[in-house]
């Protein structure tokens, strides 16, 4: 038999096949609560404009806050022959309520019904993902008050580069997080136009109020343009760019720690409680929730790459392309969110191996520049012939299989003259990050700075 929404020209049902690609029920029924809260707000607006009895916006009231409930306790049965979600609960409420629930359709369309129940979830997705970056930023400033003053190398090509403190590294991170956060926002705040009684893509001629039903749902305002409101997923594409993006900074931060917890840097130990054993080798504590965050960025970048990729060239308005937006973002998001949770444990149990950050940072030359600064300042070497010189040094500790402040003063003099004893007061790793005091730098008191900073935004 044909659709009971819309068979109305047709003679025969849908093919089976028709019928399992067109149905997007088995997906989109995570909108069922952003449904029923639209077509609420839709059925009151209807009725104080006299479009709808209230009698009857009352049983649809009613109606759909039973549906509701069904759906909640796991009792609503769904069907793929009602398509979708938008029909799966209409057609329940009319079960229920009879005939006024085929008064809610009213000055509506799927399309704009759609556009917003989807704004409604994506917007409460940019919500969950602001509170995970929050206790993720939360978990790396309490790290970072720990050891503001703890030096560990910093790198660059990943080869020792100068010393930096561990404060100083996980509050790199905070800003990443921090700049996120703050894409999510900007994100919230363009998205957040209703474009519910933009009805099919031309409005309607009822004396609906969008205002209203814009208020209710908590949006700042209806959208302008009903054709450019049913055709629009921008709102999806900047959650997902912003996940996108954050994803990255996630994975170059487990990148580091797959690094840091090996064998072979001992920089940090991971928790057990983040870490998996490997059911051949006894000895094996494997970072896995550090690798699949690390791998995360490929799903959630991928779900961008589609929703872009269906979105482009189609011509206004609605198409049913842009069913195949709801997958994409559904999963960018659940895993997302997962990534966000799995970091914000990790970053909290894990500890730093103080010694070995020690160590490390005072191997590979790591004060090189130190002392090419201390020729140019008490020298007054230019600093080209200052690099020559500390190079020369750097040759000659590397021949001999020592770091820099094992060389003598005489064997330093060889290489220039004007060098004093003075010079090994800055080849230590504590007053070398001690120095870099510029605004931003890797000093305690910058880094202290910088916490306080974020401790004040965060409140
Ligand atoms: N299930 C559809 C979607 O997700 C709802 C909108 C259907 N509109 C239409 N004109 N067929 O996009």
């Amino acid at each position: 038999k044909s659709n009971a929404m819309w068979g109305g020209r047709f003679a025969a049902g849908p093919d089976a096949i028709m019928e399992a690609i067109n149905a997007s029920i088995d997906f989109d029924k995570r909108l069922a609560s952003q449904d029923i809260a639209g077509s609420r707000a839709h059925a009151a607006m209807l009725a104080k404009q006299g479009i709808l009895t209230d009698t009857d916006a009352e049983a649809i009231r009613e109606g759909l806050l039973t549906v509701l409930s069904e759906i909640e306790r796991g009792e609503f049965t769904f069907s793929t022959a009602l398509e979708d979600i938008h029909m799966n609960v209409e057609s329940r409420l009319k079960e229920i309520i009879g005939e006024a629930a085929g008064r809610l359709h009213t000055a509506r369309s799927r399309n704009d019904q759609v556009a917003t129940d989807f704004k409604l979830w994506v917007r409460d997705q940019i919500d969950a993902a602001i509170s995970g970056l929050e206790a993720l930023i939360r978990a790396l400033i309490a790290q970072a008050e720990k050891g503001a003053d703890w030096v560990m190398p910093g790198f660059t090509h990943l080869q020792t580069a100068q010393p930096v403190t561990w404060g100083h590294h996980m509050m790199a991170y905070v800003e990443m997080f921090g700049r996120d956060m703050s894409r999510f926002n900007d994100a919230r705040v363009r998205m957040n136009e209703s474009p519910l009684g933009s009805a099919a893509l031309a409005g309607t001629g009822f004396p609906i109020d969008r205002h209203m039903t814009a208020e209710a749902l908590g949006f700042d305002r209806p959208t302008a343009n009903s054709l450019d409101a049913v055709a629009d997923r921008d709102f999806a594409l900047e959650f997902l760019s912003s996940a996108s993006i954050c994803a990255m900074h996630l994975s170059r931060f487990a990148e580091e720690l797959v690094i840091w917890s090996s064998a072979q840097f001992r920089f940090v130990a991971l928790s057990d409680r983040f870490s998996t054993g490997s059911s051949i080798m006894p000895q094996k504590k494997n970072p896995d929730a550090a690798e699949l965050i690390r791998a995360k960025i490929g799903r959630i970048f991928g779900a961008n790459v589609a929703l872009m990729t269906v979105m482009k060239g189609l011509p206004l308005a609605y198409s049913k392309d842009m069913q195949e937006d709801k997958e994409q973002v559904f999963d960018a998001a659940d895993n997302l969110m997962l990534a966000l949770a799995a970091m914000t444990g990790m970053v909290s149990d894990m500890t730093a191996n103080v010694d070995n950050l020690r160590a490390a940072a005072a191997s590979g030359f790591s004060t090189a520049t130190d002392l090419a600064d201390w020729l140019v300042r008490e020298a007054g070497l230019p600093f080209r012939d200052a690099h020559h010189v500390t190079g020369a040094l750097v040759a000659m500790a590397e021949k001999k299989g020592v770091d820099l402040p094992d060389l003598s003063l005489d064997e330093m003099k060889s290489v220039n003259e004007a060098i004093t004893e003075g010079v090994y007061d800055v080849l230590t790793v504590e007053n070398s990050v001690a120095s870099r005091t510029s605004y931003g730098g890797t000093a305690p008191a910058q880094v202290r700075a910088q916490i306080a900073r974020w401790k004040e935004v965060l409140g």
